[in-house]
């Protein structure tokens, strides 16, 4: 039986997020839609005046039609909101294969918000493991159903990286800048999905999140041996480096 009910029953779960400081850098993409502003992806704030976010969620978008929102967990209250004066995405993007699934977004004025700290070399080994528990958040829907309405909350899952041999992924979608996460919890595949994109996915390194990943695609979601697909933030800091003018690495107290 492949009834919607029965499709929304094992997508993403997780948990609710509550806490407007848990995740201070978390934020959201809008896109102006028949003449109102409507939520449309994740992003996170990583310094000055740049957000990073998957490059898909920017494409062929009008920069006059977006905006930035972040500041609370109720995607309904968000109480902060930036212009967007540029979209800077990754010169090899592929729409088609997703390559290089990254763009970061630079706003009209100061972000005082702490940033979220990015993954650094030396923790390569640690947060892209297989088995590591990786923390996924977003705002998206719970439900690969397009009926089901975008959660109003921001909800958090915990993932685990995957290797590619324990997925029914062809070998040949998943590149070296890409990988995937999924889990099973309480005996429910978990995931991101639909408007999670251009979110965090992010490393536990002695109590601090550090984001190793963005949310980019997956087959359907929640779906058996079909875990998400990410962005691998590790393989892209030196164009982060040239774009932003700061040094990436700011977790050398770790
Ligand atoms: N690409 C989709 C989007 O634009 C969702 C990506 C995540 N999918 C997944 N099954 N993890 O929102």
């Amino acid at each position: 039986m492949n009834t919607v009910k029965d499709i929304c029953r094992r997508i993403v779960g997780g948990g609710y997020v509550y806490s407007k400081n848990a995740y201070p850098y978390m934020a959201t993409i809008w896109y102006l839609d028949s003449e109102e502003f409507k939520f449309k992806s994740g992003a996170m704030y990583i310094g000055k005046r740049y957000f990073l976010t998957a490059a898909h969620c920017t494409r062929k978008k009008d920069i006059r039609m977006m905006l930035v929102r972040m500041g609370d967990t109720n995607l309904k209250k968000l109480p902060k909101t930036y212009r967007v004066v540029k979209v800077h995405t990754h010169p090899n993007f592929n729409s088609n294969t997703l390559h290089n699934d990254i763009a970061i977004i630079e706003v009209d004025k100061d972000v005082n918000v702490e940033p979220v700290r990015l993954v650094c070399e030396h923790l390569r080994d640690f947060c892209y493991n297989f088995g590591v528990i990786v923390k996924v958040l977003g705002f998206g829907k719970d439900c690969a159903s397009s009926t089901q309405q975008y959660l109003m909350n921001m909800k958090e899952v915990d993932l685990k990286i995957k290797p590619i041999e324990e997925s029914r992924y062809h070998r040949s979608l998943i590149t070296s800048e890409m990988f995937l996460a999924g889990n099973i919890i309480d005996g429910k595949i978990v995931d991101a999905c639909t408007g999670d994109s251009g979110g965090p996915c992010l490393c536990n390194i002695k109590g601090k999140w550090v984001l190793i990943g963005i949310v980019s695609w997956g087959s359907g979601c929640g779906k058996k041996d079909l875990p998400g697909v990410y962005t691998k933030v590790i393989s892209f800091l030196p164009w982060i480096r040239s774009i932003c003018k700061f040094g990436v690495c700011n977790n050398h107290d770790f």
